[in-house]
């Protein structure tokens, strides 16, 4: 109706992001295939295109390749448990940070707070026992890592933040928005305060940082790109680069999240109980056993099969042989989501004990706020 033609992505919005041509084509992202051979060894998630997009990647790794400091740059917002959509970007920093790149690591406590109304108690608590902690029991290393909460950075990131503000419109945030309130600015200002800080003298002048984020962060990239660009020269910013990775598709088939724990499997979910999960998922199989051995299976709308390539199954070998079998109708769908229950059952097992040896180490990692 009154609706321009315009496109916004909503941020805070619980849009499910279908259209991944649109992003290259209204949005500029480009694929991420084109920097693929970069790597010597891709992560799984990286050549199997769950990474599918990003915007001046190449010339951040070119700069890393002839040995300049890269810093990778993102954030989560404390506000639900930790599922396996997390776990995907986690699995990203761990393997940036073996490459030898500086991670830092925002918990957005503010913008949980003013967006998403959880009380500072709460987000502090979710930040620690859900994010730190199920990070710590994935992997992620002590060295060249900086973790902190936003409420708790230091007077340069907030003097940059309030300097950011002399050179935005609210018709332009509004653009790249849509309607806004002014907890939504202060929390996308806070944001683009993350991304940009780190090029900063304080926190280490890095030329070179990229953030690995979900398509439905975009909006925030865009605005940090125009900001960096106005206070080139003041504040001495560059553009950031960014990649874009797949949302995890809910067990339900809408989107993965922590306020529907139907569509999720949490890392701290019993392991029986994720497997119960993981049983009710909605498949890409057919109505009965006879269409399915006659037609195949429909891997590419199956969440079970989405477990196998995102998270369960790491050898290239192997995920093609289910894919296959599923195509031509030899697997059915109870028989593999036994076996991919399974799979995530042990899964779980062990990644549960980590994340016990994990809670006593919170503190070595960050700094939690005083309240
Ligand atoms: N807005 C992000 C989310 O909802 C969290 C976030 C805060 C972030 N600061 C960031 C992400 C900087 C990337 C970069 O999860
Ligand atoms: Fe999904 Fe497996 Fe069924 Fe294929 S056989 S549709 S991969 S559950």
């Amino acid at each position: 109706m009154g609706e321009p033609t315009r496109l916004v992505i909503d941020p805070w919005g619980e849009t499910l992001i279908k259209d991944y041509e649109k992003l290259f084509t209204v949005f500029g992202i480009r694929p991420f295939k084109e920097v693929l051979s970069f790597f010597e060894q891709p992560h799984p998630l990286l050549r199997r295109g769950v990474v599918f997009g990003h915007r001046d990647f190449d010339r951040v790794l070119r700069a890393f390749k002839q040995g300049e400091p890269v810093a990778l740059l993102t954030g989560l917002m404390p506000s639900g448990k930790f599922h396996f959509g997390h776990k995907m970007l986690f699995e990203q920093i761990i393997y940036y940070q073996k490459l030898g790149v500086h991670i830092i690591i925002a918990l957005a406590d503010i913008e949980a707070y003013v967006v998403r109304r959880v009380s500072r108690r709460e987000t502090i608590d979710i930040a620690l026992n859900e994010y730190v902690a199920n990070a710590i029991a994935l992997g992620l290393e002590k060295r060249n890592l900086r973790v902190y909460f936003q409420s708790n950075m230091t007077t340069p990131y907030y003097r940059a933040m309030q300097m950011f503000s002399q050179k935005v419109t609210m018709a332009e945030m509004e653009a790249i928005y849509g309607q806004l309130s002014p907890a939504k600015v202060v929390a996308a200002l806070t944001q683009v305060a993350d991304i940009l800080h780190p090029m900063l003298k304080e926190y280490g002048g890095y030329s070179h940082v990229f953030v690995p984020v979900g398509p439905d962060q975009d909006p925030h990239i865009r605005l940090s790109r125009d900001i960096a660009d106005r206070f080139e020269r003041e504040l001495n910013l560059a553009r950031p680069a960014s990649t874009y990775h797949r949302f995890m598709t809910g067990l339900d088939g809408g989107k993965m999240s922590s306020s529907r724990p139907e569509s999720a499997i949490f890392l701290t979910d019993p392991p029986e109980v994720a497997a119960s999960k993981l049983k009710r998922a909605l498949t890409g199989g057919r109505a009965t056993v006879e269409e399915q051995r006659r037609l195949g299976g429909i891997p590419e709308s199956c969440t079970v099969y989405e477990m196998y390539v995102y998270h369960l199954v790491e050898s290239d070998k192997d995920l093609s042989k289910i894919y296959e079998s599923c195509r031509e109708g030899s697997l059915l769908c109870g028989e593999c989501k036994l076996m991919g229950a399974e799979m995530l059952r042990r899964w779980l097992e062990r990644h549960q004990e980590e994340l016990e040896r994990a809670r006593d180490r919170l503190l070595e990692y960050v700094e939690p706020p005083s309240f």
